[in-house]
């Protein structure tokens, strides 16, 4: 049947019908007062989810493109960047700050690992001239599907006096991050991820320590220079032609947002998560990131069964179920298959997937208990 697609990949992810309606509008001018106004409460309402009283830059591009604006207004050539990561997420934070002449130390972990907070201080420890001036971080990595304990890693940084540089594209929305609260000096994220609306916009937020190293940069970017923003945030409108339909589609976004509250809607995917990774646990399935307590609460990776590849695990899902899922990424290719539970997932969706991902397995020969996973999964969820 056409048009059923699910889409379970850690995004682009499926976006509500009434927001898809509000993009579906005619364009309206970015300059006119109504879209001023929409502005104004979208501006206001990303605060909310960023939990910041700081403004929340929009940038029409990808959430690479919140990446770069966050390196490339803080990095002047030669600088000491230190780059913590977990995986492919991880190593782009290194790659940006190499491509503006930084002087780049990354440290990565296993895959599937997360950063242990005692080697980081006993490395920022050792610098006692203070060279590090930036620490880049991954919250949840969507390579891997590992979530780091960024409050206690922020508050590391912190103590040392380098800048926390925070990678929230899947964290955002799917899991607490509270900028002000924990120290976290420059936090980005992206639209095709919790936000519920389709990819093109990204978002950044940075407080005054970060303000401080931005008026020290040397070549900040042009499209994404934080000053322009800042002025524009301060007008309602923003620097350069945005992707008006997409902000239209976020500002009803933020509203679910908000009456979901974000609270709860970090509490929902947390449920999911745990629930999830149960029912897979009961259908012998291994899961790559072990200890519930380190994992992302918007993506689970899984190890194929023996003998059965991950091509024909995503494939059937696709063929038989239209579900979506995600290959690993680089060397994780075809190694593990990723799910995402992030942005506008409800039970019915898990249930749904879950009971697919048995069919598509009984079809391929696991061997397995038929039904212990969707079983495991609804008690899970009536917990
Ligand atoms: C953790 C993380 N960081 C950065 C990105 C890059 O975002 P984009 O592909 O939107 O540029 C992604 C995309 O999946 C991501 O998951």
């Amino acid at each position: 049947m056409k048009d059923k697609s699910f889409l379970m990949i850690p995004g682009p992810t499926p976006v509500p019908e009434s927001v898809m309606l509000e993009i579906a509008k005619h364009p309206i001018g970015h300059r006119s007062t109504e879209f001023s106004a929409i502005l104004k409460d979208v501006y206001e309402n990303l605060k909310y989810v960023f939990q910041t009283k700081n403004p929340v830059f929009i940038f029409t591009s990808s959430g690479t493109g919140a990446m770069c604006a966050a390196l490339e207004n803080l990095i002047n050539e030669g600088d000491h960047v230190l780059c913590l990561s977990l995986g492919n997420f991880g190593n782009r934070w290194a790659k940006i700050a190499e491509s503006r002449g930084a002087n780049v130390e990354k440290f990565e972990v296993e895959a599937g690992e997360i950063i242990d907070p005692e080697v980081l201080r006993k490395r920022l420890a050792e610098d006692t001239d203070k060279s590090i001036k930036i620490v880049t971080l991954t919250h949840s990595e969507t390579s891997t599907g590992a979530a780091n304990d960024i409050k206690t890693l922020c508050s590391i940084i912190r103590e040392h006096g380098a800048l926390s540089v925070v990678d929230g594209v899947t964290s955002v929305c799917a899991m607490p991050v509270k900028p002000d609260e924990w120290g976290i000096d420059v936090l980005v994220s992206g639209s095709q991820k919790g936000f519920m609306i389709p990819p093109g916009l990204a978002f950044l937020t940075a407080n005054e320590r970060a303000w401080k190293v931005y008026e020290q940069c040397k070549h900040p970017s042009f499209y994404f220079d934080w000053a322009a923003h800042k002025k524009a945030v301060e007008g309602d409108t923003t620097p350069f032609t945005p992707a008006v339909n997409l902000i239209v589609g976020l500002n009803q976004a933020l509203k679910m947002i908000k009456d979901e509250g974000i609270e709860s809607m970090n509490a929902r995917h947390k449920r999911h998560c745990y629930a999830l990774r149960n029912a897979l646990r009961a259908i012998n399935l291994e899961l790559l990131v072990k200890d519930d307590k380190n994992a992302s609460h918007s993506i689970t990776s899984i190890l194929p069964p023996e003998g059965i590849s991950v091509p024909d695990i995503r494939s059937t899902m696709k063929n038989d179920y239209d579900i979506v899922v995600a290959n690993g990424q680089a060397k994780l290719k075809d190694k593990i298959f990723r799910m995402g539970t992030l942005g506008f997932v409800c039970d019915r969706d898990l249930i749904a997937a879950v009971g697919a991902l048995e069919a598509t397995l009984y079809k391929l020969g696991h061997k397995f208990e038929l039904g212990k996973g969707v079983q495991t999964l609804i008690k899970e969820l009536h917990g």
